[in-house]
């Protein structure tokens, strides 16, 4: 675990640590998309990462998918958000506000404005979905207009513009796990045949699209983004073939000077080394199911500049220093990772508790 503790440069900060929190969705927000009133002291108990990036918020009531998530377009929200990034700074951390728009993974139950959910394509996901009363077939998507893709592309920007008022270090784009960015990306989920679907390049154009709008507003140095190649969350099915879109989109990516790059990676070692030659810029890895022996093999064989972990960042806090220390983790529990209060939030016990 040589290198798990330097210190690392993110476009115009330098982390203290190259252990980033990947992004978790808690389901804790008021029901106005504003942070709850805990979300200061849950981030701030885990501000020795060296990277937060905080759970998915929608930039519009559209991009909501899943129930009490928050959003980045409201005064209320940046004013919510302001108390977590300044949290997160009093104790020493660094946060970046992750951009989910849903697109069809969403259920009208669940959104403010109960309209249906939109999409590439009028495809539904073939998923459920937790809504006030119990699971749901998620419904069947509209197909957004071409105008309409515009104008997503500007919530993107604005959320930008107010997740950095409200005083984060950057924002991560949302490209994986099956939401808007990669259902484009995706060809069974993208059946378009304008400029946005067909081919590879315009499948990918609507992330470099948003990724260009959101650079523009807030500066490369201040984006990442996240994909999951293969992943086949919600519904997609990308294959092996799958990959070339991620080839081009990496290759288009990597010219802008992004602030760095997040992969969720599923096991496909050549895949990762890949993307290694075609990224220039700095690379978060995350494997789910990671084994704690396995976390700095991606930092010692030079894939990886930061290595994100979910589960083991929302059960410990002090996760940095129960490895400093070789202590034994808290075990998560399953039941309390969606909506409640403190109890699996903020309750999760400090080593010297
Ligand atoms: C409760 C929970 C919520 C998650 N929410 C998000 C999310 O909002 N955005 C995202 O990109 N990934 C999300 N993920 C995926 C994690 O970022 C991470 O990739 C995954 O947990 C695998 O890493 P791990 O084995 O270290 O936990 C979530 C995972 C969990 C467990």
């Amino acid at each position: 675990m040589k290198n798990l503790f330097e210190e690392v440069r993110i476009g115009d900060v330098t982390l203290k640590n190259r252990l980033g929190m990947a992004p978790m969705t808690r389901s804790r927000a008021l029901p106005d998309g504003t942070p709850g009133e805990l979300a200061a002291e849950y981030y701030g108990q885990r501000a020795s990462f060296g990277l937060i990036i905080s759970e998915g918020t929608q930039p519009s009531d559209d991009g909501q998918g899943y129930l009490n998530t928050p959003g980045i377009y409201t005064p209320s929200h940046i004013e919510g958000w302001k108390k977590i990034t300044s949290r997160v700074h009093n104790e020493g951390g660094r946060i970046f506000i992750q951009l989910m728009h849903a697109g069809r993974v969403s259920h009208p139950d669940n959104t403010p404005h109960h309209r249906q959910a939109v999409a590439p394509s009028a495809i539904a996901p073939g998923v459920e979905m937790f809504t006030a009363e119990g699971m749901k077939d998620i419904p069947t998507p509209r197909e957004l207009g071409q105008n309409e893709i515009k104008e997503v592309i500007q919530e993107f920007r604005t959320a930008a513009a107010a997740a950095i008022e409200a005083g984060a270090d950057g924002v991560e784009i949302h490209g994986a796990n099956g939401y808007l960015i990669q259902q484009f990306i995706s060809e069974n989920s993208n059946h378009r045949t304008d400029l946005y679907g067909g081919s590879i390049e315009n499948r990918a154009r609507f992330a470099i699209e948003v990724t260009k709008a959101v650079i523009d507003e807030i500066g490369a140095d201040k984006t990442g983004i996240r994909f999951s190649p293969q992943g086949t969350l919600n519904g997609i099915m990308e294959g092996e073939s799958g990959n070339d879109a991620y080839r081009y989109l990496i290759g288009e990516l990597n010219k802008l000077g992004l602030a760095y790059l997040h992969i969720m990676n599923f096991g496909n070692e050549p895949f990762l080394q890949e993307i290694r030659q075609l990224w220039t810029h700095p690379l978060l890895v995350n494997r789910p199911g990671r084994s704690l022996d396995n976390l700095s093999v991606d930092l010692d064989n030079g894939v990886a500049d930061v290595v994100t972990v979910g589960v083991w960042a929302l059960a410990n806090p002090d996760f940095i220093e129960r490895l400093k220390q070789n202590a034994h983790l808290n075990e998560v529990d399953q039941n309390t990772l969606y909506g409640g209060d403190e109890k699996g939030y903020t309750d999760y016990p400090f080593l010297n508790q």
